[in-house]
């Protein structure tokens, strides 16, 4: 790929999604379409693998194997990675596609994940403290389910770290708003607001949270409070989003929360992400798509988009062109 602006063409399941699912996949270590990254190995095989290498300072090369059997593993440089957000430092990759409204429109998880990408780039702290807390919170669960007695010894790890967490986030939203309210004006012309939700009750400290929380934690056998329910809710005067903004403006302000981090992204952290764009006209009127592309334009980011066409005006001459046919990519 070139490090600009790429265009992947063909017909209709020709292969476009799935060339940017695999680029997707080199940078998260999972899927953008399903939740089981087993759906993207090839009907009747076990394994599917992705090679790539990142260009820049310095040059990695990246691997990452999905198999039936063993689940998802990356290598970095020849070395196993021991987590695959490892991958996220290495390869910053972002996707916009036709499913982008569903950001708005379900619930917390897709906003969650949406937020902790960019917080881990830009909060350093993060990273660690929320793969501890996330071991320390299964063992919680766990004890809820068979060990009752033991379910306080991991409070306070837990509180710690779900602090951290918390304040890392409410840090990255503050810092976001004013890239996410221009955005948003510009491309949408609406002015709803982001709220952050740490995940339990704004005026009490995690610890109380989870003391006062017990009964219903061993009654319903999973922990309630805690950064794993955090949100960012969506707001129109007041109403929430996703009751009162039509398909298109959903997708609109979806898009407006993702181009709003990567602009965060490249003027905080100095990266350089790779924005996937697959089908990007679907479900916007043209003065709406002109925006978007605008808005898109503007972003300094390697672009990786795809068209039934062999050009797209709208995006200009791209730097390199790859055509798609039967699964085969073919540089043009
Ligand atoms: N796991 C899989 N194994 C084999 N083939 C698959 C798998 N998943 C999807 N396909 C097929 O691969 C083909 C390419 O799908 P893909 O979604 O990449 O097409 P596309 O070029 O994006 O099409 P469209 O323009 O309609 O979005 C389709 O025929 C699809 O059914
Ligand atoms: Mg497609």
């Amino acid at each position: 790929m070139h490090a600009g602006h790429n265009l992947i063409w063909g017909g209709n399941g020709s292969g476009k999604t799935s060339l940017l699912e695999s680029i997707f996949l080199l940078g998260r270590g999972r899927s953008f379409r399903t939740r089981s990254s087993e759906r993207l190995i090839r009907y009747g095989r076990d394994r599917l693998v992705v090679f790539g290498r990142t260009e820049g300072e310095v040059s990695q090369a990246l691997g990452v194997q999905v198999s039936k059997t063993d689940g998802t593993m990356a290598r970095i440089s020849g070395t196993t990675a021991a987590s695959l957000t490892e991958l996220t430092q290495i390869f910053p990759v972002q996707v916009i596609d036709p499913g982008v409204h569903k950001l708005v429109e379900e619930g917390g998880h897709r906003r969650r994940r949406w937020m902790d990408w960019a917080v881990f780039h830009v909060e350093h702290q993060f990273g660690e403290a929320w793969v501890r807390y996330t071991r320390a919170l299964k063992q919680r669960n766990a004890a809820l389910r068979t060990q009752a007695a033991e379910v306080g010894v991991w409070d306070a790890e837990l509180a710690r770290l779900g602090e951290l967490i918390a304040e890392s986030r409410r840090a990255f939203i503050e810092r976001l708003l004013p890239y996410w309210r221009e955005s948003v004006v510009a491309l949408s012309g609406l002015e709803p607001e982001l709220h952050y939700f740490k995940g339990w009750a704004h005026d009490v400290p995690l610890a109380q949270a989870l003391g006062a929380s017990k009964a219903r934690d061993e009654a319903r056998r999973v922990t309630h409070p805690g950064p794993h329910r955090a949100d960012v809710i969506v707001r129109l005067n007041g109403r929430p989003a996703r009751e009162v903004l039509s398909r298109g403006q959903q997708k609109l302000v979806a898009v407006a929360m993702t181009l709003a981090q990567l602009n965060l992204l490249q003027e905080v952290t100095q990266t350089t992400p790779t924005l996937l764009l697959d089908d990007p006209a679907a479900e916007l009127d043209e003065s709406h798509l002109r925006r978007f592309i605008e808005e898109v334009m503007r972003l300094r980011c390697q672009l990786v988009l795809t068209s039934l066409q062999p050009e797209s005006p709208l995006f200009g001459t791209p730097d390199r062109v790859f055509h798609v046919e039967q699964g085969r990519v073919q540089s043009v």
